[in-house]
């Protein structure tokens, strides 16, 4: 173990301090020195004093001494106190802004979706909750304390130069191995280890399940209230129990340390007392020797290592979170501008992937996208859909293969620019807590244009401020709050509003149809309909083939009455696209295309009463038939 100055986690504290707050933390150094000074000055102007009265000379200037340092000890005390929580308060800040900024700063995504990451995230989150320490604001005054205590016994340590040249070494050397010895019993070494990143993952997965409203609701319906608690209870209970068990006092340091400290305070003690017996030491120096070997008695039974090592915990994790991100979620990215991108196709070559090179989920995909035509994709759950719109938005790249936008490999392609050509709703689609307008247009857009997607997704009464409605007609964002499209979409505002799934994914859709009306080039929707009701659906279809008639879409999706008006659908199967064709050919080569659809045919007629098993329009449009106006397509 290197010596607790050189703790690498205690520098990354120390140089996180300027960071936060330049003035401030000079101003706390600059106490924790004047603070570690003063003990010693106190005891030396005792000595003074007691010196001069002893001598029968005149004590002023060092009863003044006296006063003036007891009265700064009293007073620097508490402004230190505010100086350093003030500064923990900056650092508290600032690691978050660290945390936020490693979090965003990959162009990829795979540092989010690895699990040990994901748990050194919660683990530096933590830190401000208290889950494991107290938060930082709260340490500093202790760190300070315990800077103040280390250097106020060296200082004092110091003062015994003066009596002979090895006293202070034997005070220091002693007291330096009482303290190892008390640290072994005082600092918690495991707070990274798997056992407490494991005990803290499921106490925060058991709180965030008892306030999370999706979870609660389930809670209460499988009663599983009782479970939730318990669970929470035992891992904080583990989480303690790992930490007093790590940090609980053991007899045979306790018994070292008070026979470290006994032999070198002892030995000096004795040779004092024998001087001032002696008549070699006087009376004013024997008080002020006296008062060092006191005073650096801090040096052994101070718990500063405990503060130190807690205050230090959070730059540590953020410091090993900001080091680990560029081999996780980095990109490269070219130089080549996407501009206008695809004018011919989208094509992917012999694509391969999986996750964190785990079994491939991609096995050599090839597949042409026409420029300004419709891919529908099919394929059982985990067929590989999603994993492939993430590589078209390069949130992965592949591991084998390439995707190419003209010839062009998307990585000799500048990403930003790359993604600005781009459009998408994904299945697990963001529901914004901003407004409605912020929803729509996130980096900013004019009322009309907000209005004019909101009216292409079947929206547009969201936004009405106006009394209306009828059968069918979705129900007014801005009817109760009266704020139109400035109404927040979150019930934890004032005036703000829950929407419900098919209307949340109608905003989603109003999304890509404004960047589509802004220049986007390639729209890619995973399941855009699935919350939708069937009327909703064809009318929404209707609107997203009027606003993407000229762009390449991505349409994923396991319903039927939406894939069949693609121009091309390819099933995803094994890693592959196994079948690929328009929605008659698919038919008409009864493969899996044909077995899927006639499924859901059936599945619908049945439910219908409708005797319709052969894959014809009513049945397949899995109800929407009556809706959909007969040859909607998507493309042109
Ligand atoms: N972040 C991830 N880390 C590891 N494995 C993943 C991750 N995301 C998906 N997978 C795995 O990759 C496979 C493909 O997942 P993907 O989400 O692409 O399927 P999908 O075809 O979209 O399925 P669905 O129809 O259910 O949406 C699945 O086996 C899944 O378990
Ligand atoms: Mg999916």
């Amino acid at each position: 173990m290197s010596a607790p100055w050189k703790s690498a986690e205690w520098n990354l504290l120390f140089r996180e301090l300027p960071r936060a707050h330049r003035g401030l933390a000079r101003a706390w150094w600059a106490l924790s020195v004047l603070r570690a000074l003063l003990p010693a000055a106190l005891v030396i102007a005792t000595g003074a004093l007691v010196g001069a009265v002893s001598a029968g000379g005149r004590p002023g200037l060092s009863l003044a001494l006296v006063a003036a340092t007891s009265i700064l000890i009293l007073v620097l005390s508490p402004v230190h106190d505010a100086v350093s929580t003030n500064l923990g308060a900056h650092v508290g800040a600032d690691l978050h802004r660290r945390l936020l900024r490693a979090a965003l700063e990959p162009a990829g995504i795979a540092h989010l979706e690895d699990p040990d990451l994901a748990d050194e995230f919660t683990l530096a989150r933590d830190f401000d909750l208290g889950i494991t320490g107290p938060p930082i604001r709260l340490c500093m005054p202790f760190v300070a304390n315990g800077l103040v205590e280390l250097g106020s016994g060296l200082a004092a340590a110091a003062i015994l130069f003066w009596y002979q040249w090895w006293a202070p070494l034997l005070l220091v050397a002693s007291w330096t191995a009482t303290h190892r010895l008390l640290r072994e019993s005082t600092v918690w070494r495991s707070w990274r280890s798997e056992e407490v990143v494991r005990a803290q993952r499921h106490a925060d997965y058991a709180y965030r399940m008892a306030v999370d409203v999706p979870a609660a609701k389930e809670l209460r319906l499988f009663g599983l209230g009782g479970w939730t608690v318990g669970r929470f209870g035992r891992y904080r209970r583990e989480l303690l129990d790992i930490s007093l068990q790590a940090m609980r006092l053991r007899e045979r340091s306790l018994l070292w340390a008070a026979l470290a400290a006994l032999a070198g305070n002892g030995a000096i003690v004795a040779t004092l007392a024998a001087g001032a017996l002696s008549g070699r030491v006087t009376l004013g120096r024997l008080v002020v020797f006296i008062g060092a070997v006191i005073g650096a008695a801090v040096l052994g039974i101070a718990d500063f290592d405990w503060w130190f090592d807690t205050a230090a915990r959070p730059p540590t994790v953020v410091d090993s979170l900001e080091r680990k991100m560029p081999s996780f979620g980095a990109l490269p990215s070219g130089a080549g501008s996407a501009r206008g991108l695809p004018r011919r196709e989208i094509r992917l070559r012999e694509v391969t992937f999986g996750y964190r090179g785990g079994s491939p989920v991609l096995a050599g995909v090839d597949l042409s996208i026409p420029a300004g035509s419709s891919l529908a994709i099919v394929g059982q759950n985990g067929a590989g859909k999603t994993t492939l719109a993430k590589l078209l938005c390069r949130l992965y790249d592949p591991d084998g293969g390439r995707i190419e936008a003209d010839g062009i490999d998307l990585r000799e392609l500048d990403i930003g620019s790359w993604r600005s050509r781009l459009t998408t709703v994904f299945q697990d689609y963001v529901k914004y807590e901003l407004s409605l307008r912020e929803n729509v247009a996130p980096a900013g857009g004019s009322d009309a244009d907000v209005e004019w997607a909101l009216r292409q997704a079947g929206a547009a009464d969201l936004a009405a401020d106006s009394a209306g409605g009828g059968p069918g007609v979705v129900p007014r964002v801005g009817a109760g709050g009266g704020q139109g499209i400035d109404t927040v979409l979150s019930k934890s505002y004032a005036g703000g509003i829950d929407l419900s799934g098919g209307q949340w994914q109608r905003v989603a859709l109003a999304r890509t149809m404004r960047a589509v009306r802004q220049g986007a080039g390639v729209v890619v929707l995973d399941e855009p309909t699935a919350q939708l009701d069937v009327r909703g659906e064809a009318e929404i279809f209707r609107r997203l083939l009027d606003a993407t008639r000229d762009v390449t879409t991505i349409l994923i999706s396991h319903r039927f009455s939406t894939v069949r008006h693609a121009d091309r659908i390819c099933v995803l199967e094994g890693g592959r696209v196994v079948e690929l064709g328009t929605h008659d050919e698919l038919i008409a080569r009864g493969g899996r295309y044909a077995t899927m659809f006639t499924l859901q045919a059936a599945r619908f007629a049945a439910d219908s009463g409708t005797p319709k098993s052969d894959g014809t329009e009513a049945g397949a449009d899995g109800g929407s038939s009556g809706a959909l106006p007969a040859g909607a397509g998507l493309g042109p």
